[in-house]
């Protein structure tokens, strides 16, 4: 799997980034101000991260996905580690990623890999989406902040 940056003349994975965040509008907003990694098999996009700066110390991984088939393998893993690799690189100290209180195996991937509780974003769900969203059996209202420290 080659990770790279996504080129400002380049498509965006919109297929995968919906599968994270399914806002179109709002996809496409963070993209355009932030920056969009892409990982590529055998040249086919596979996984995607977009990172966008909170303010000058503190950058969110807004979206990440790993294409269907690809998934369970370890990518994702791979993908929310180089992503701190490269918020390090590009000057910031500190991550941040949320995920839905219902989000049980993101919630366990992030703190594998080192992101602890920060906040709880009351109704963030509720109040930002219109259609309920139904995960695990359990409605997704809340909105879980973690952070890791760089
Ligand atoms: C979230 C996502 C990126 C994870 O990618 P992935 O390639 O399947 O993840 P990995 O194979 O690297 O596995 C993730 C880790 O979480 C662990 N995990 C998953 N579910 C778990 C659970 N219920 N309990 C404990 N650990 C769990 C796995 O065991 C693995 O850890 P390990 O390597 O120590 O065994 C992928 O499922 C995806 O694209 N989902 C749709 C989009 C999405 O939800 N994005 C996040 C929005 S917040």
């Amino acid at each position: 799997m080659n990770i790279r940056r996504l080129e400002a003349h380049e498509a965006l994975p919109l297929e995968l980034l919906l599968e994270a965040d399914p806002s179109e509008q709002l996809v496409r907003r963070y993209c355009a101000d932030g920056y969009c990694f892409i990982a590529e098999k055998q040249e086919t996009v596979i996984g995607v991260f977009v990172l966008l700066a909170i303010d000058a110390a503190t950058v969110e991984i807004k979206n990440i996905a790993i294409a269907e088939p690809e998934r369970g393998k370890g990518l994702g893993k791979r993908l929310v580690l180089v992503a701190l690799e490269e918020a390090r690189k590009l000057g910031f100290t500190a991550v941040e990623i949320g995920t839905g209180n219902s989000s049980f195996a993101q919630l366990a991937l992030y703190q594998k890999c080192g992101f602890r509780m920060k906040t709880i974003d009351r109704d963030f769900f509720t109040r930002h989406y219109t259609e309920p969203i139904i995960e695990n059996g359990l409605e997704c209202r809340d909105m879980v902040r973690l952070d890791y420290r760089l």
